[in-house]
């Protein structure tokens, strides 16, 4: 049973001919993407926005149109992976890194619709430690700034190297021991100088896709 495949497909239910759609990034929504692409060959017209480098080649892999910003007013539907989602379905995102692209996305888009593995659900957000994106010019400093806020950062690194984003800046993983006020922490965090984004999406999601206990797709709003 591939929880992540029941949750991803089921997404596709929401898109429908000629519609603009937000393609995330992740284990999830891969299997949302493969779906449209499925359906792309079989006649569905749409046309996808990729919120990262990896989403963009698998698009372009199964045919996908894509297309960009300039050519566009707004995104019909925007789907997306999840780290952590609260009982508000405030979420924490960008454990692939692809944050930054993935909220422009979500906020650009008339419906954003989450998908992601009953694991995911929790009450208050942070379990999942907040991934930060840096510019990595005095990063030291900026994650002094977010220890002030009560966040234990860490550089994520690759091998012993900084990881860098598709918009070459690092992220800091923040531990939070309470986010029981997750839009306060987002605002605070994106005043830091050096912030680029956080992965709080607070107040953005319309619909969570997950699964009820007999592993049967499941719309909650
Ligand atoms: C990418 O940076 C993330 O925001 C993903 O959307 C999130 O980590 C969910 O990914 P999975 O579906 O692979 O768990």
């Amino acid at each position: 049973m591939n929880e992540k495949k029941i949750v991803g497909e089921k997404a596709v239910d929401f898109i429908k001919d000629g519609m603009v759609v937000g393609l995330g990034t992740g284990s999830t929504v891969y299997y949302t993407i493969l779906k449209l692409g499925q359906l792309v060959k079989d006649g569905l017209s749409i046309q996808g926005i990729p919120s990262s480098i990896q989403t963009k080649e698998l698009a372009q892999k199964l045919k996908i149109p894509l297309v960009s910003f300039k050519d566009i007013n707004q995104i019909d539907v925007a789907i997306d992976g999840a780290d952590e989602v609260d009982s508000d379905f405030n979420l924490i995102k960008g454990g692939g890194g692809a944050l930054l692209r993935e909220k422009i996305i979500a906020s650009g888009a008339k419906n954003f619709i989450v998908v992601v593995t009953p694991s995911k659900m929790s009450k208050t957000l942070g379990s999942f430690p907040l991934p930060v994106e840096v510019v990595p010019f005095g990063y030291e400093m900026t994650a002094k700034h977010i220890k002030t806020l009560g966040g234990k950062p860490s550089l994520r690194e690759i091998s012993g190297t900084p990881f860098q984003t598709d918009n070459g800046n690092y992220i800091l993983d923040c531990v939070f021991p309470n986010l029981s006020q997750p839009k306060e922490v987002e605002t605070c965090l994106n005043l830091i100088p050096g912030v680029v984004e956080n992965g709080l999406f607070t107040g953005m999601t319309d619909l969570v896709i997950s699964l009820d206990g007999r592993n049967h797709a499941v719309l909650l709003e």
